[in-house]
């Protein structure tokens, strides 16, 4: 293992915040603040931010970002620490602001051709959604355009539906991306760095007794299997998605790491989303996408807080 911040520096593991993710946050904190430990970061120390951050981090001399969410992962917290000049793990202010929103991550990414994007429209506040989707075929899937967790997401399967949907999505966000639906299964894979270069890891496949990988999935035990590295892909479509979540990195301007969401259907990948903070509990994916390939926590961990004032 490579350190390249010296052992004795402070450092502030910013968990926790003001995000519908902040329990989870608080967890990924916990466990990324224990390896710190371990690796000898003695003067890491767990900061929870609120809106005193700017005094909380007097004295810090890094921070490693274990934030989820509204103001840690969508450039807001980023650009604090760009004003106190305090060098940060992870995407820097643009990657986080464009990742955060699933609309202009396509926008983005529909710039390079072998990124392979569901069919969807976009509904601003006001605009007619039945209109909208003329386009697309059913079924469709609502979701708030930028919210995590499944968070107001609505399977509609006709055209009767889809005003509640709609209405469901909006909750959240006045911006609503509708897609196609891709009824296939989900995979997920990391991207991360050494020496500035990007690459990918193990491919994390879910397995959902639920129609798709709803809230109830996610958060009820059972509901869902992880399997690591992913089976339901041929060595082709495995390589393939693995070299798309690498491109969608770079093209997004990623740094340090993210991880990228697909759906997969006949053993073709869509590409969903990047989260460009993504969980750090001993349950969450990363580690887990990580682990089968000889990159055990701590040192995930050590890749990570190296990537700290890299970021663009
Ligand atoms: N177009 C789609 N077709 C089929 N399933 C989808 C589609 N979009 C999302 N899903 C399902 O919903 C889950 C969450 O979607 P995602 O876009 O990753 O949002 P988030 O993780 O931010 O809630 C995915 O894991 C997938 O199971
Ligand atoms: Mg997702």
């Amino acid at each position: 293992m490579e350190y390249v911040i010296q052992k004795d520096a402070k450092i502030a593991v910013l968990c926790g915040g003001m995000s519908s993710e902040r329990e989870v946050s608080l967890r990924s904190g916990k466990n990324v603040h224990a390896a710190l430990q371990r690796l000898g970061y003695k003067n890491a120390r767990i900061v929870d931010v609120s809106p005193n951050i700017m005094e909380d981090l007097k004295g810090f001399e890094y921070a490693y970002n274990t934030l989820h969410g509204k103001y840690g992962e969508d450039g807001c917290i980023q650009g604090i620490l760009e004003i106190l000049k305090i060098p940060y793990t992870g995407c820097g202010v643009m990657a986080s602001a464009i990742c955060m929103n699933k609309e202009y991550t396509k926008r983005i990414l529909s710039t390079v051709k072998e990124i392979p994007l569901i069919k969807s429209v976009f509904v601003k506040k006001g605009e007619d959604v039945k209109k909208a989707v003329e386009d697309l075929n059913y079924p469709l899937i609502t979701k708030p355009v930028s919210e995590g967790s499944s968070f107001g997401m609505t399977k509609v399967n006709k055209p009767e539906e889809l005003e509640d949907a709609y209405k469901e999505a909006v909750k959240f966000n006045d911006d609503v991306l509708i897609e196609e639906f891709i009824d296939g299964f989900f995979v997920t894979v990391g991207v991360l760095e050494k020496e500035g270069k990007a690459f990918a890891t193990e491919i994390l496949e879910i397995r959902t007794k639920t129609e798709w990988y709803d809230f109830d999935a996610k958060y009820t035990k059972g509901l869902s299997e992880f399997i690591v590295p992913a089976t339901g892909l041929s060595a082709r479509a495995t390589e393939e998605v693995k070299k798309i979540a690498v491109l969608a990195h770079e093209t997004a301007g990623c740094s340090g790491v993210s991880r990228i969401d697909f759906m997969i259907k006949d053993d073709k990948p869509y590409f969903l989303e990047i989260n460009t903070n993504p969980g750090m509990t001993d349950t969450s994916d990363l580690p887990a996408q990580s682990k089968v390939m000889g990159i055990d926590y701590d040192h995930l961990v050590l890749m990570i807080l190296n990537s700290a004032g890299l970021n663009k």
